[in-house]
């Protein structure tokens, strides 16, 4: 990644940052892009909502150093704007990668970005928490959108909301993957029934 000149973003931000964690884990969470501070650090979520996401972590048993943590993009976009199709297409073949080598029973996607990433047609708002079993480079994958820890920054509900949807993700690692029903991620199927162990 590092040699890849053609990779966008690269000349506003101060550095790479890569994903970081323990790579024989069962729990990936894949974020949106690095903000001020991971770019200054050149590390994931070490900001305010990298805070919030230490304690949401540690509410299900883990450290971070136990779980792994990544962002579908990986310089930081200008004055933290969303980032462009484009720009998550370009660093697609590095995440696909990783989660390859990681091999995670569970990816918890933080926000829209990484969560249209498996189910492109989801809205966070009627997905959140549930548990989903999408094809993925050929084999089954359990995905479990949460909302972006920084949305719950700015406001109480999405925070209260989100201290819930993690505490699913402990039975959700204790669930066997063959017994998790398989779900449409098509926009019909979502607002009737979706989701779930
Ligand atoms: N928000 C993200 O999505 N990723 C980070 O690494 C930090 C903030």
């Amino acid at each position: 990644m590092e040699e890849n000149k053609t990779l966008p973003l690269r000349t506003g931000a101060t550095q790479l940052v890569f994903g970081e964690g323990n790579p024989d884990t069962q729990l990936y969470f894949l974020g949106e892009a690095p903000g001020y501070y991971e770019d200054r650090e050149g590390r994931p979520f070490v900001g305010q909502a990298g805070k919030l996401l230490d304690q949401l972590i540690e509410s299900i048993g883990f450290r971070r150093s136990e779980v792994y943590i990544s962002n579908v993009v990986r310089f930081r976009p200008p004055a933290n704007r969303d980032p462009e199709p484009d720009e998550i297409a370009a660093f697609a073949p590095y995440v696909d990668e990783e989660i390859k080598i990681i091999k995670p029973k569970i990816i918890v996607t933080l926000g829209r970005f990484s969560m249209n990433k498996f189910l492109p047609e989801a809205r966070i708002s009627a997905v959140h928490g549930k548990v989903f079993k999408v094809d993925w480079n050929g084999k089954k994958q359990v995905v479990m959108p949460m909302y972006h820890p920084a949305a719950a920054l700015r406001s109480t509900a999405i925070l209260s909301t989100i201290k819930g949807d993690f505490q699913l993700i402990k039975k959700a690692l204790s669930d066997d993957v063959s017994t998790i029903e398989e779900q449409s991620t098509s926009k019909n199927d979502q607002s009737s029934q979706l989701s779930l162990i």
